[in-house]
This record gives C-alpha cells, structure tokens and sequence, in this order.
C-alpha cells in the first residue's frame, strides 16, 4: 500500500509538473535549472539598439572590410590568382567533368603559357604543401604525419592507379572537391583554380618519380 501511495504521488507530480503551467505566463523570469545559452546578450536582426548613437541595432560593415574572394580595390584577385572562386557553376573547370565522364588534362580557362605555368605548379607546391602533405605525404607516397598517427589508407599517389591514364585529372579535382572515402572534401577550403594547381603539381611528383625510377 506504501509503494501505491508513493507511486500515485510520483505520477501525480509528474503530470502537474509537465501539464500543470502548461501556457501559464508569469510576470518573472522562470527559474532556470540549466540555463544553458538562454539569456544570450545579443541584437535581433532588425532590431533597434540603444548602445549605438544612431540608434540602430543593424551595423554596415567596418570601413576596409574586405569581402572573402575580393582585394582590398573591391576586385576579384587575391594572392595574385584572378578568380578567386569556390564553384558552384558547371562546365570541365569547376566539376572536372565533361558531360558524364571525368575529363583529363589542364582547363582552358587557366590560360597556361610556359610562363604561368609554371608558376601555377609552384602555386599546386605550396598549396599541397598546405593541405595535402599532412597525409598524402611531401612526395605524395601516402606516408605523411598523419599516417604515423593511425590514419590508415591513405593514397599513394605512385601507385598506377592514380597516374593520369588511369585516374584523370578531373576525377581528381572531383576528389579534392568532395572528399573521397575516409577523406574529407576541401572544395569550401581550395580555390577551383588552387585545386588545378595542386592537380597539376602532383602529376609533377608522379612524373619526377617515374623518371628517377627509370634513371636507376
Ligand atoms: C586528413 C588526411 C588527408 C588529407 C589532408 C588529404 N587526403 Fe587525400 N586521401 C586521404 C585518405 C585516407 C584517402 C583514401 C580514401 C579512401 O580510399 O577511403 C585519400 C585518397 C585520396 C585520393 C584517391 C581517392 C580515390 O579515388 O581513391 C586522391 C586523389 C587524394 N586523396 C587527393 C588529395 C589531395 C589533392 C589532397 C589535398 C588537397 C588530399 N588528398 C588531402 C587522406 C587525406
């Protein structure tokens, strides 16, 4: 009878305590067991604001603020690469893709010279260097830091089934931009003319390596 007693006045404060104030409004604040980020100090979208003079709680951006993709002119150039650009648009440029098949070979629209050429494969260097070596290793055998730490699989990019006859290049730049398996996507970190130049620097590897293979 005890535990019927007890169990009645459980369901009881169980049920007044999720039904009971249920639309209730109280003039003070609630008690907050855990507040967690309730009360936060911060401007509504649209809002007004007395802090600032003008009274309004939107801001305009701080003078010199420079928009991600654009130089300090407002122009679309940074580190010296025109087009600073994510993608998002179709075409072999910026999907690797020619209709359903993966395309090989460097996109037209890099405008290559022997010149800028390469300076581009020096740009691929460093940004490999940057993004791609922690795993994949300086000299893209798959041997970086990180698989001395236990991240296992990861590409060698001398193995023959990455060369470009049987891996193009625009599988490639589909690899970089979404991610593959166990490798995460960096076509929100990589610049679509960035991901050529890193395509265009490991074929440099791949054919360094083969030409040392065969001078011994
Ligand atoms: C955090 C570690 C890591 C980083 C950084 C990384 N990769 Fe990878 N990559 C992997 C792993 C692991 C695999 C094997 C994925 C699998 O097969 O599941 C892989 C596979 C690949 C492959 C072969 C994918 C396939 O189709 O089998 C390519 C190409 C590649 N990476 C290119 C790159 C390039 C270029 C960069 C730099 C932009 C890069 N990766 C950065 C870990 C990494």
């Amino acid at each position: 009878m005890r535990y019927f007693f007890l169990a009645f006045a459980l369901i009881a404060l169980l049920v007044v305590g999720i039904f009971g104030f249920h639309g209730q409004k109280f003039s003070k604040p609630p008690m907050q067991i855990f507040p967690d980020m309730d009360d936060q100090d911060k401007v509504k979208a649209q809002k007004p604001d007395p802090f600032f003079a003008d009274g309004h709680g939107s801001r305009l951006p701080v003078g010199q603020t420079q928009p991600r993709g654009f130089n300090e002119a407002g122009e679309r150039v940074i580190g010296g690469i025109p087009e600073y650009e994510f993608g998002g648009q179709t075409g072999y440029y910026y999907s690797g893709h020619v209709g359903d098949y993966y395309g090989t070979g460097m996109p037209s629209e890099l405008e290559l010279t022997e010149d800028s050429a390469s300076a581009l494969i020096h740009r691929g260097k460093e940004r490999f260097g940057i993004y791609c070596a922690v795993c994949h290793g300086k000299s893209g055998d798959g041997l970086g830091m990180t698989s001395q730490y236990g991240v296992p699989g990861i590409a060698n990019f001398h193995l023959d089934n990455f060369k470009a006859a049987a891996y193009p290049d625009g599988r490639m730049f589909e690899t970089i931009t979404n991610g593959k398996g166990q490798m995460g996507a960096y076509g929100y970190n990589i610049a679509v003319r960035d991901r050529w130049a890193i395509i265009a620097y490991i074929r440099t590897l791949q054919t360094a390596k083969e030409t040392q293979t065969k001078a011994h």
